[in-house]
């Protein structure tokens, strides 16, 4: 792993032009696509970066990591809804190519055959991510197998807890989800995850030292080829 520290837009800026030289090498790049505050400044370069005609994103396909259960596509705290807003209503994206977990009506048939569809693209080329309080990575929360592909999974009450700032009210917090697991990430050629703020800095710690374990589901990225961390100096702050 690779360890990039910044102020969160120079990290921000580092990731778009990560995936902007991803696209206009492989113009039918298959991206790894996550939710959530972290890659809201890389989303907006990417947006300026195509409305400056320096990127299209017309012939890419998308793969999102995530999706509340029990929430419609058009609910604006859906990670579908969260999607269009923040990028891909404001790119050159054919939205028939974006794919993102289903949270209602047949999402566990949807989720099973996930890997199957992403490897039928050929694969994620490079997959951006955050990380939870908890380390966990997409929703694979302390205690996930290193080897789980798509899944179901409950959210830990630290990630419900964490989540509640964007509701109205605690309740309503999705308590499950559909994710994709430790291992469909693994599978993606390149990694590139952000981190930024103190609330981060105990699960940076512990993926930076190098340890893999359960608790921290991070820690599966220790083995990746090609997978880059990018921290503010408040997620750093307690790295040895
Ligand atoms: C979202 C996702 C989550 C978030 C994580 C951090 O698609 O996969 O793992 O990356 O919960 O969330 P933020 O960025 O809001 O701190």
């Amino acid at each position: 792993m690779k360890v990039v520290v910044g102020n969160e837009q120079e990290i921000s800026r580092l990731i778009a032009e990560e995936f902007i030289k991803q696209v206009n090498a492989k113009p039918n790049s298959v991206l790894g696509l996550a939710t959530g505050t972290s890659p809201l400044g890389v989303y907006a370069n990417l947006v300026k970066a195509n409305k400056e005609g320096r990127v299209t994103f017309k012939d890419v396909a998308t793969f999102n990591l995530d999706e509340y259960i029990g929430l419609e596509g058009t609910h604006d705290q859906s990670y579908r809804y969260f999607m269009n807003v923040n990028l891909f209503d404001h790119i050159d994206i054919d939205k028939s190519r974006t794919h993102v977990l289903k949270g209602v009506g047949d999402y566990e048939a949807y989720a099973a055959q996930y890997d199957d569809e992403i490897a039928s693209f050929g694969g994620i080329d490079l997959q951006i991510l955050g990380i939870g309080s908890d380390g966990h990575i997409a929703f694979n929360e302390p205690g996930t197998s290193f080897d789980s592909l798509t899944h179901v999974a409950e959210l830990a009450e630290s990630t419900i807890v964490d989540n509640s700032r964007l509701f109205n009210n605690i309740s309503e917090v999705p308590t499950k989800a559909v994710t994709m697991g430790l291992k469909s990430i693994m599978n993606a050629r390149k990694i590139v995850l952000i981190a930024t703020g103190k609330n981060k800095a105990k699960a940076i710690a512990s993926l930076l030292k190098g340890v893999k374990t359960i608790d921290n589901p991070s820690t599966v990225l220790i083995d990746h080829p090609d997978c880059t961390i990018y921290v503010d100096e408040d997620a750093y702050s307690l790295v040895k």
